[in-house]
């Protein structure tokens, strides 16, 4: 059992004290986040593009994701670790079930899956099963190709409304957490307030109980030289991989980060 739990997560949200939540992929950094106070550590399918070179998540296995959630087992000191259930690991009830058991054995407390309200079922039944799930909502980019590129959503009322509706739905299916990506500021908000489940948020304003980022973009590390809007590099001014982690978890604490710049609006 980890130190933080979804209890941990619950009670942050319930007093308001600001979730810090950043990926690791490995033992060594995921020790380092966690001595940085970083309290969920997200072993993302980004791992397909930021250590195995891809230009999407879509490549990514579910070998690989046990492989370095193994990895950061390891390394963990007691944060709550959530895996990524990777793209088309999911698309049944059968493979989702069997995906996230793999990623369970090797040493996730949570699974995280790409989607909106037709996963109820999916959630009900990891549920039932004991597997807590983060539902990703937004700009999810295991449907990159769907969307025609990596574009903020939820800006127009008919996707914002379905965006409620499905975190809403998700919730009642039980779903553990919610993860909005790229949505405008005051829709994640909305979202975060009508919430019982905490909100983690990237590139979803600072009124979500909670914020992420990939470890690379903080440390300032870029394989295709574009930052996103959302990114902050906490490397500068810093002499540690650790300070860095360090300046990121106190910024999210302190509501200082992300800055309205980092957001985008409606
Ligand atoms: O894969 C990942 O790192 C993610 C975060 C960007 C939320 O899903
Ligand atoms: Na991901």
């Amino acid at each position: 059992m980890p130190d933080v739990t979804l209890t941990t997560l619950q009670g942050l949200k319930q007093r308001g004290e600001k979730i810090a939540m950043l990926t690791g992929y490995d033992a060594t950094f995921a020790q380092t986040a966690c001595q940085a106070g970083v309290e969920v550590l997200l072993v993302g399918d980004s791992l397909g593009m930021v250590l195995q070179g891809h230009d999407s998540t879509l490549p990514t296995s579910v070998a690989d994701m046990a492989y370095h959630t193994a990895c950061v087992k390891r390394g963990n000191r007691g944060a709550l670790v959530v895996t990524d259930l990777p793209f088309m690991a999911y698309a049944t009830l059968e493979q989702a079930l069997e995906s996230s058991a793999a990623l369970m054995r090797a040493g996730a407390h949570m699974v995280k899956l790409e989607g909106g309200a037709w996963l109820g079922e999916t959630v009900t039944r990891l549920a039932e099963n004991g597997i807590p799930a983060c539902v990703h909502l937004g700009l999810t980019p295991q449907s990159v190709n769907l969307f025609g590129g990596y574009k903020v959503q939820g800006r127009d009322e008919g996707r914002a409304r379905q965006l409620r509706a499905d975190a809403e739905a998700l919730e009642r299916a039980g779903a553990a957490m919610l993860l909005l990506e790229c949505v405008p500021s005051p829709l994640a908000e909305q979202i975060t307030q009508a919430a019982g489940v905490p909100v983690i948020g990237i590139g979803a304003g600072a009124a979500t109980d909670g914020q992420v980022l990939v470890m690379h973009d903080l440390l300032g590390l870029s394989l295709s030289g574009r930052t996103p809007k959302f990114v902050k590099n906490f490397m500068a001014g810093q002499e540690s991989i650790q300070a860095a982690f360090a300046a990121y978890v106190r910024a999210v604490k302190q509501g200082e980060f992300p800055a309205a710049e980092h957001g985008f609006s409606a």
